[in-house]
């Protein structure tokens, strides 16, 4: 029996929303047991604790991520607070840096500084968003002396190294699978699975070979046997050490 934990699901997402019933069952099928629904603003987060409290075996995070921050005021950051008090609540995020797109930095920098401040004070793991910007979250991370997960990270793993010295975990969406993909590939080659998580990032980023369609929670399990190919590792192993590590993280008991 496997044990699958899809540590970044957007279950809250327009796409996804409406039927998640459905996709949680496929996920349960797919023997994927545990599932934390992610936040990128005050609504998702609010979405992703009320469907934390629909089903047992279902967390959430709550956060602003850096796509989402441009219009961001100190009110809705207490909003996030308040929503992390949530005993569902398992981590505060997605929240980062992403310099792919135009969001000023400052506004960036002001809102991820503010939000890990907060997961300080409460105890709880950050979940990190970073795009084109791996060096500067780099740095903020380092001087946060906190920890938590690198969320569908895909950068190097000379620099997934980097992230574990201080404190995070390294987990692995959908591109993983994909053919051409040599970065993430070997960072699954790597990195220790003792400080691998896997996840879907939701509706986005569908692993091979479903490529082009919705993605769901249930393909975690892709990413997973993508793992164990490039670690020559037996499946059932990689679902339980990751399970483990999302525990962990996530203090879940
Ligand atoms: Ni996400």
């Amino acid at each position: 029996m496997k044990m699958y934990f899809n540590t970044h699901t957007h279950l809250n997402s327009e796409q996804l929303y409406f039927n998640r019933d459905i996709f949680i069952s496929h996920a349960l099928n797919e023997e994927v047991d545990y599932l934390c629904v992610v936040g990128y603003d005050v609504e998702s987060s609010k979405k992703a604790v009320q469907i934390a409290h629909e089903y047992p075996f279902i967390y959430c995070a709550v956060g602003i991520s850096p796509n989402d921050c441009e219009e961001t005021t100190d009110e809705d950051i207490q909003v996030i607070e308040e929503l992390l008090q949530d005993p569902k609540a398992v981590a505060l995020g997605e929240i980062g840096l992403d310099y792919h797109w135009d969001v000023p930095r400052d506004k960036q920098k002001d809102v991820f500084l503010k939000q890990i401040e907060i997961a300080k004070r409460y105890d709880k793991p950050i979940v990190i968003h970073a795009r084109d910007a791996y060096e500067d979250t780099y740095n903020i991370l380092r001087n946060a002396k906190h920890y938590g997960i690198m969320h569908c990270y895909s950068g190097s793993a000379q620099m997934a190294q980097r992230y574990i010295d201080v404190g995070f975990y390294i987990s692995l969406a959908g591109t993983v699978t994909f053919k051409n993909a040599k970065t993430p590939k070997e960072v699954a080659k790597t990195v220790d699975i003792n400080h691998l998580l896997i996840e879907t990032d939701d509706p986005y980023l569908t692993p091979h070979p479903f490529r082009g369609k919705l993605n769901e929670p249930a393909n975690v399990v892709y990413v997973a046997k993508e793992i164990a190919k490039i670690k020559n590792m037996a499946i059932e192993d990689v679902a339980r050490i990751t399970t483990f590590n999302a525990k962990k993280v996530f203090g879940i008991k």
